[in-house]
């Protein structure tokens, strides 16, 4: 896999400001008098546990769904092709390959299929794909699948990557690998990334700040920022720093659950 070799792109990435949103189901309130400014460029992890509106509000922010009150603003404002989304699922088309699949978001722009292509391979090499290209999804493994995912995501340069449990039905080896290529890829290109997890070991490894939602009432019950380097490996996960970061947001969401 790619190792970082570029300074950290300026102007990257996305700012996105919540100013007292609120998302209602019928009687159920989901998301309540939330205000959260996420600045550009920032790795943010939402935490909560299962039910809290985690997906909820990353919907919100992508404009999949529309605040009962209160604002979603995102700056730069023409975001329309700048926003991606990688679900739980890697979500592939099963009789397109994975250079197909990768593709997609670029054909749908009306982007020149040679350009296209160029770009779909390019971001293939880096989730390490590049000799998958000509498979079908049925013949990756899951972690494969969500690599493809990821650079169906990338291919757009988005300047904001909204994430929502992306890794979480992978094996832990595949997870802190995948872990790790994401932020590298953040490194590297200076985008905004959201990432929802339910894990606090993933958070603490990936963001460089997370947010604890509350179990009910739909608001923040944490907002930390993580005092860790830049450049995380896996030896970062038996440091002492990394378990005093693991302990904050534990005791946050232990009072959560
Ligand atoms: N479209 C919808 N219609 C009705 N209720 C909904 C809708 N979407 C979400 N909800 C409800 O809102 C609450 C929060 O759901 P959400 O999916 O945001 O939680 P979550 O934190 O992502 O949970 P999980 O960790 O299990 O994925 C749940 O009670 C869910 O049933
Ligand atoms: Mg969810």
């Amino acid at each position: 896999m790619a190792v970082i070799t570029a300074g950290r792109l300026e102007n990257g990435g996305a700012a996105v400001r919540l100013h007292n949103l609120r998302r209602t189901f019928d009687d159920l309130v989901v998301i309540n008098r939330l205000t959260l400014d996420i600045r550009a460029g920032e790795f943010l992890a939402i935490l909560g546990p299962s039910g809290c509106g985690k997906s909820t509000l990353l919907r919100l922010i992508a404009r999949l769904v529309e605040p009962t009150t209160g604002t979603v603003e995102v700056t730069p404002a023409d975001l329309k092709f700048h926003t991606a989304y990688v679900f739980q699922d890697a979500h592939l088309l099963p009789w397109r390959t994975v250079l197909e699949n990768t593709v997609l978001p670029l054909e749908l722009m009306g982007t020149d299929t040679a350009e296209s292509a160029a770009r779909a391979r390019a971001a293939l090499a880096e989730v390490g794909l590049a000799e998958a290209e000509v498979r079908y999804p049925a013949q990756l493994s899951g972690g494969m699948r969500m690599r493809v995912s990821l650079a169906r995501a990338l291919v757009t340069q988005p300047k904001l990557l909204l994430l929502d449990e992306p890794f979480a039905a992978l094996d832990e080896i595949t997870r802190f690998r995948l872990d790790i290529r994401l932020r590298e890829l953040w490194l590297e290109r200076g985008m905004t990334v959201i990432f929802v997890t339910h894990s606090i070991t993933e958070a603490a490894f990936l963001a460089d700040r997370a947010v604890v939602l509350t179990r009910k009432g739909g608001g923040i019950k944490m907002d930390r920022r993580l005092a860790l380097p830049e450049i995380r490996r896996n030896e970062l996960r038996a440091s002492p720093e990394f378990g005093r970061e693991m302990e904050a947001l534990l005791a946050a969401m232990e009072e959560e659950s």
